[in-house]
């Protein structure tokens, strides 16, 4: 056996003919090349030499023949690609240059020499091709909100999956929608659009298969996602584009809604218009005026709350408040009011704006509530503030009812007080400057009310009107004093704050001061002012009055720019503008002759402008959101309620002008015959002459 052995070698060793390959199989790239070597110890005469390379498929890879390569005998798999290095096989080196390698490149290669007198082969073996190839869609994908869509990502590698290093899908650009970590799927670290509604298919992972599964399809993740792996030092990636989202059947359904809200009212507006005019008060025309009032903005309503599936919670909530609510100022401003039935009439005379005020408090606050979910807003000062808020908002509406307007009007001035306190809430810096101004603001505007009223206009003397506005006194000193004690207790900073229970004191003496002076004024008969001290000292305190209203809304805006700075305050400033209108606009007794023309174009403005306005926004942004995939207006209120600002204004400015006029009449009948009317009209009409000529300018 050893002989044998020895006796090989010396036949190897005298034929000198060795041709040598690597010491170990290769492992090679994917898409790369690699030198597959095999070379002879010395150089080999090139005469009758002859190179050989093959595959273990019996392809041929090269081949060098009579002095020269013969590209022409290569098989079809290796052409181009696989190269002699020519300056080398002079030299006995016969390695060839393989590229652009293929998954099927794997495998055993055999070199082939041969001499004339002389055969020499080595084998090569490309153990593995490595590859990390990632296919994605063959084509851009087209879906529709709220479907599901499935992005595919396949990988194809030799590394096996769960050594994967990640894999990540990201929406351009960089939003992690999905995120696959060492054999693990970890859903937590997706951005919050995607939580929850981007998966795997878990079982499909082990085959490569990374497709994505996306739920619930929103119009913002229009665009391009990309599948990213990342494996040792490979990587690779691949792009799935959504092209288009289509609206989803409850979008077009919104848009019908918008288009029939602005139909209705531009249909119906024209002929209500004309009949108006002619002052046509028949069944027939009156059912058409309602349906014109109701339906546009009942369409409206409906549209906001489906929506409410796609809209921020809050929007919703006021633009359907609004909407809803719209209907029953119409109702009031209606030129054809007086021919409904009494009974109605007569509730929606006293009830309209501070029903409509109240409806859109509770909206705001809900508003505001949904937006602060999660925050530290201690859940006690939440709740005592809905309560106050429910109270008040009830306060308004009650009294309303029993014709205590002057009640009604600080009830609603109270919600908006609550509703600033919780648009500024937590932040405790600025308490100070809002306790020490709108409690006095507000004071002030009690004290001469009650001034004008009692004094000024010799109403009787009613103890449940004294009762009431005391307790309102009461409250408001209250909280004064409460607010000392919660920011003494929580800071530590009494001295700081001394103002406050001065002020409460000073409040109190004040308020009784006057309350004694309008009771010896009213049993004390003689001593009536004459006529003309009267007229003034009313018209004074209106002036006053509509000063101070003027000087409560300021003072919310500027505390509301100021302490909101970090946020996007434009929306609250029109809600502001809208809450501060509207108690003034509850506190005037219902109009009596207004002209007809400007009243029948407020109208009118009401009940078809308003709604096409608000039915052209919301379809539009609906319309581009969908072209571009991102909201236009941050809140869509922002352009409502200046509108409704403006129609509320506008009847304001009716109200005030029809209580001026009056006021000129009685001024010139000494008050005195009027009075003697007003107590043959009887008790029930009486709280309505409460003449309030509110916010009439410096100017008129
Ligand atoms: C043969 O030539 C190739 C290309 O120049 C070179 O990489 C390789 O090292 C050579 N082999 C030997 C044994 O010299
Ligand atoms: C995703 O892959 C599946 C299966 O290969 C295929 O039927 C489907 O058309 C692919 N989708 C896209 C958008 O390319
Ligand atoms: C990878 O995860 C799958 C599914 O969770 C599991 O079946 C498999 O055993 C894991 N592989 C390794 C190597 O951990
Ligand atoms: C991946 O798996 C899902 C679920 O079985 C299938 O719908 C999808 O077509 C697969 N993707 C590819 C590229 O095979």
């Amino acid at each position: 056996m050893e002989v044998l052995f020895f006796l090989l070698i010396l036949a190897a060793e005298i034929k000198g003919l060795q041709v040598e390959g690597p010491s170990s199989p290769l492992v090679v790239q994917l898409g790369g090349a690699v030198v597959l070597p095999c070379s002879a110890q010395n150089p080999l005469p090139q005469e009758g030499l002859r190179v050989e390379w093959s595959s273990d498929s019996g392809s041929v890879v090269n081949v060098f023949q009579q002095n020269e390569i013969r590209p022409e005998l290569q098989s079809l798999a290796f052409r181009g690609r696989a190269n002699f290095f020519p300056d080398q096989i002079s030299r006995g080196n016969f390695s060839i240059l393989l590229s652009n390698i293929t998954g099927e490149d794997a495998g055993v290669y055999r070199c082939q020499v041969y001499t004339d007198q002389d055969s020499s082969e080595t084998t090569v073996e490309i153990k593995d091709v490595e590859r990390l190839v990632v296919t994605g869609a063959h084509h851009a994908i087209i879906t529709f909100v709220g479907e599901e869509v499935i992005l595919n990502c396949s990988i194809d590698s030799h590394i096996p999956v769960h050594q994967l290093e990640e894999v990540t899908w990201t929406k351009h650009p960089d939003i992690l929608v999905l995120l696959f970590q060492e054999n693990e799927t970890l859903s937590e670290s997706s951005h919050e659009r995607y939580q929850g509604r981007a998966e795997f298919f878990t079982s499909e992972i082990p085959g490569g298969n990374f497709s994505l599964r996306l739920k619930d399809v929103r119009l913002e993740d229009k665009g391009e996602f990309i599948c990213k792996v990342h494996a040792a030092d490979l990587s690779a990636q691949t792009t799935v584009i959504i092209q288009q989202i289509g609206p989803s059947s409850l979008q077009k359904f919104i848009l019908v809604l918008c288009f029939i809200s602005f139909a209705l009212a531009l249909g119906l507006g024209v002929p209500v218009f004309i009949f108006l005019q002619k002052e046509a008060t028949t069944r027939r025309v009156l059912v058409m005026y309602i349906l014109a009032a109701f339906c546009p903005n009942i369409c409206m309503f409906i549209a906001f709350v489906l929506w409410s599936t796609e809209g921020l919670l809050s929007e919703v909530l006021i633009c359907a408040a609004v909407s809803f609510a719209r209907c029953l100022i119409l109702m009031k401003t209606a030129p054809y009011l007086n021919t409904l039935p009494e009974r109605l009439v007569k509730e929606v005379k006293s009830l309209g704006f501070p029903l409509y005020c109240s409806i859109i408090i509770t909206a705001v606050f809900s508003a505001e509530l949904t937006h602060y979910k999660g925050s530290s807003f201690i859940l006690t000062e939440r709740i005592l503030m809905l309560t106050g808020l429910i109270l008040f908002s009830i306060g308004a509406v009650i009294s309303a009812k029993f014709a205590l307007r002057i009640s009604s009007f600080l009830f609603l001035v109270q919600c908006n007080g609550v509703l600033l306190a919780f648009f500024l809430h937590a932040d405790s810096t600025n308490i100070q400057d809002i306790v020490t101004t709108t409690p006095s603001v507000f004071v002030g505007m009690i004290l001469l009310l009650t001034l004008q009223r009692h004094f000024f206009q010799q109403k009787p003397f009613k103890r449940l009107h004294i009762g009431l506005t005391s307790a309102v006194v009461a409250v408001a000193c209250m909280m004064v004093i409460g607010v000392f004690i919660f920011i003494g207790i929580y800071s530590g900073n009494v001295t700081q704050m001394w103002r406050l229970p001065f002020m409460a004191v000073i409040f109190i003496i004040l308020w009784i001061t006057l309350v004694c002076l309008v009771r010896r004024q009213h049993n004390n008969n003689n001593n009536r002012f004459c006529a003309k001290w009267r007229g003034l000292g009313y018209m004074c305190c209106a002036v006053l009055l509509s000063i101070s209203v003027l000087a409560n809304g300021i003072l919310y805006l500027h505390f509301i720019r100021e302490y909101m700075r970090s946020k996007d305050y434009s929306g609250y400033l029109a809600l502001t503008v809208l809450l501060h209108i509207l108690p003034p606009a509850s506190l005037f007794d219902h109009p009596r002759n207004i002209q007809k023309i400007p009243h029948i174009t407020l109208y009118m403005f009401g009940a078809s402008g308003l709604s096409i306005v608000t039915s052209l926004t919301l379809g539009s942004e609906l319309i581009l959101k969908a072209g571009t995939a991102e909201r236009t207006l941050p809140e869509m209120y922002i352009i409502i309620l200046p509108f409704e600002c403006l129609f509320v204004l506008g009847w304001l400015a009716l109200q005030i002008y029809s209580s001026w006029m009056r006021m000129r009449g009685r001024i010139k009948r000494n008050f005195e015959d009027e009075e003697e009317a007003e107590a043959q009209a009887g008790e029930g009409s009486e709280e309505m002459e409460v003449r309030a000529s509110l916010t009439k300018t410096p100017e008129s």
